[in-house]
């Protein structure tokens, strides 16, 4: 070819990689039936982003490069469901099975009912509304009233659609809602768990985990590396379409729209038959390479559904079948004490391995002294474990007869068996805990978790560089970081020119997280990501934090008298103070990212929001009170100037009548700031 092609035909190159990459997703990821090699896929979406870079204004939100992500949230938005989203009743047998078939024959007077059965996917259930046949809103199913706006995170999922195929007889839905769950395949969990391991990171006990704390990523970037998957089960409300009469129809409409459908689910005529088939699965089901719980039974037929309708909580019409957990027996060789941040001695079984759900089996958690005295685990014990759905698996019991002569009770230590300092019992915990400030142990976990993506961020931090910078010396504390040099990296084993460059640069990259970002990762006890962002938010600046009484922190969001005497015990510490000076001294950002402020026109007040706001999210209003210079606090106590309060305001409301604060409306809170109409 000759000359640069003009950008008409450029366009429709565009249009056609968009329907290539669509049908070759649905060929991947729906039929399961891959036409094409995943750099040959790789290619075609390389070429389109490149034509998209280059021609932005021809992206559109459905475009499949878009399933890269967005960029960040501030918060995710409440969405209210229109079909309130139910939960499902359990049964663990054969008999609650029966038991069910015949309240239902009884409840519709038939003799016999037939039953659509589907896999139970262990994963997060979604809503995703599709209007016109354009995903327009996914969302969590939150409290099964209002849910999270997770949109731009379901985009990532590339098996969900954002736009439904036309190719049914009945025709594209004006408007509906597809149910189904997101969930993470088997392989993606396992290497998920093995990078974060590197990385340091505490691991995910189990696919359903890993699921739920990628979809609740503000950052899309971050989902569209989780590699989730997507099964359609149902509809919520409809419009358009034609007419469906059972589950079975509903299913097949669902994937003719290009939904992803799993293959395995059955119709069975008889309870006998549904019985069958649970027990077939129930046998087969960790051949498959995602994780399922149980199988879900339904009426077939819609208008028996109707008919039976649902309690508060659940359909009458369906109900869970939840698989037996998978158990093993094996040798417990010896009790190892590990030891946490907070200097939490925790006893781990280490066992000879055994295969167990699909992986090989070396440790089961033993959580506590109390656990181990309860069940009477002894080093040298054949026991028998268990995965409840859990990665991690436990110990259920002991074969005493298994037991062998002379086998001792466990006796946690008295000592910190990583630096021999004594271990006291915390009063809130049954927990023994190391109170060494200088435990290497404890060290190296602070020093992960200051170092870790939702915290400081430093790159290059990871289970083995801790160990290594606190078993030299180098580190003593966070503050250290800041003043390594490259020739006492140089020294570590392992850490070449490059590497110890990388590292610095990692360091001094984090230097700019911010106040929010660096409260957490000072693992303060009971200061989590929130309450560090919310404390950020009040104080703006380090130096205000530090001196503030334990009584205005606790006019804090979120924050009560537990959680402000520990962060006041952890500012009057010396040693602490120590470490603050190194990390003010390294040049740290100590501040609170700035909120653009509008007005003054809540200085000096406390504002308490209850009850449902109309116009606002809570923390959008919250955020608002900061911009105009206010406060917020959680409950209302004397201190409290203001109450807002929105619909159903209940008890709070009445609290500030009887303390004699002043309530207003919603409306009026916002003509007050200005931001009314
Ligand atoms: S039907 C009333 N079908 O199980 C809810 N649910 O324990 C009826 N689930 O929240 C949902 N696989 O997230 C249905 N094939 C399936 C399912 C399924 C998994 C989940 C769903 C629900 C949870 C209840």
């Amino acid at each position: 070819m000759t000359g640069k092609p003009h950008p008409p035909s450029l366009r429709a190159e565009l249009e056609s990689l968009k329907a290539q990459i669509r049908r070759h997703d649905r060929k991947y990821f729906i039929e399961n039936q891959p036409e094409i090699s995943d750099p040959e896929y790789d290619r075609l979406l390389n070429r389109l982003r490149q034509l998209e870079s280059d021609h932005p204004e021809w992206v559109t939100p459905d475009s499949p490069s878009q399933r890269v992500g967005g960029g960040r949230l501030e918060r995710f938005e409440p969405v209210r469901h229109r079909l309130p989203m139910l939960s499902l009743d359990n049964t663990y047998s054969e008999e609650e099975l029966r038991a069910f078939d015949k309240r239902v024959r009884k409840f519709l007077g038939a003799g016999q009912v037939a039953y659509f059965v589907e896999l139970k996917f262990d994963g997060v259930s979604v809503s995703l509304s599709y209007e016109g046949g354009r995903l327009i809103v996914g969302a969590t199913r939150g409290d099964g009233r209002t849910g999270d706006d997770i949109t731009a995170n379901l985009k990532t999922v590339r098996s969900i659609p954002a736009a439904l195929t036309a190719s049914s007889k009945a025709g594209l839905p004006r408007r509906m809602e597809a149910r189904g769950e997101v969930y993470m395949p088997r392989a993606a969990f396992e290497a998920i768990n093995r990078q974060r391991e590197k990385a340091g990171l505490p691991l995910f006990a189990n696919p359903r985990n890993a699921t739920a704390g990628s979809l609740k990523q503000l950052d899309s970037r971050i989902v569209a590396e989780r590699k989730l998957a997507f099964f359609c089960y149902g509809i919520g409300e409809r419009e358009g379409g034609g007419a469906l009469g059972s589950q079975a129809e509903t299913l097949a409409y669902l994937k003719s729209l290009g939904l992803p459908v799993n293959p395995h689910g059955k119709r069975c005529g008889s309870i006998e038959e549904v019985v069958a088939f649970c027990r077939e699965w129930e046998r087969k089901h960790r051949q498959l390479d995602y994780q399922v719980d149980g199988m879900v039974i339904k009426v077939d037929d819609l208008a028996f559904q109707r008919k039976l309708g649902a309690t508060a909580k659940s359909p009458r019409y369906c109900i869970a079948y939840k698989f037996q957990a998978e158990q093993a027996r094996t040798r417990l060789e010896r009790i190892e004490v590990q030891v946490g941040r907070t200097g939490t001695l925790t006893p781990v079984a280490i066992l000879t391995p055994v295969a167990l759900a699909g992986t090989t089996v070396s440790r089961a958690s033993l959580h506590n002294a109390d656990e181990i005295a309860r069940k009477d685990v002894r080093e040298g014990d054949l026991v028998v474990i268990e995965k409840a759905g859990e990665i991690i698996p436990q110990v259920v019991e002991v074969v005493k007869s298994e037991r062998p002569a002379g086998a001792q009770p466990f006796r946690m230590p008295g000592r910190c068996p990583a630096c021999g300092a004594g271990v006291i019992r915390d009063p809130e915990e049954v927990a023994l805990r190391c109170e060494s400030l200088k435990c290497p142990a404890q060290l190296k976990e602070r020093l992960i978790h200051f170092s870790q993506r939702t915290a400081m961020e430093v790159e290059g931090i990871g289970d083995v560089v801790a160990e290594q910078l606190v078993l030299t010396g180098l580190v003593k504390d966070p503050g250290d970081l800041y003043t390594l040099r490259k020739e006492e990296l140089l020294q570590l084993e392992r850490m070449g020119e490059k590497s110890a460059d990388n590292l610095l640069a990692g360091i001094a990259a984090s230097k700019q997280r911010g106040l929010a970002r660096l409260l957490f990762g000072l693992g303060i006890r009971h200061v989590g990501a929130a309450s560090a962002e919310a404390l950020a938010a009040a104080f703006g600046t380090l130096d205000r934090l530090s001196g503030v009484s334990e009584e205005a922190l606790t006019e804090v969001e979120d924050v009560g008298p537990v959680v402000a005497a520990s962060i006041r015990a952890f500012f009057n510490s010396p040693e602490n103070r120590k470490v603050l000076k190194k990390l003010e001294q390294a040049g740290l950002n100590l501040q609170a990212e700035r909120l653009e402020v509008r007005s003054g026109r809540l200085q000096g007040e406390i504002v308490v929001f209850t009850g449902e706001l109309e116009r606002y999210t809570r923390s959008k209003a919250q955020e608002l009170v900061r911009r105009h210079g206010g406060r917020v606090g959680s409950g209302i106590t004397k201190k409290t100037t203001l109450v807002v309060a929105g619909s159903d305001a209940g008890s709070k409301a009445e609290k500030a009548g009887e303390l004699g604060v002043k309530i207003i409306s919603e409306k009026a809170f916002l003509k007050r700031i200005g931001e009314g109409e």
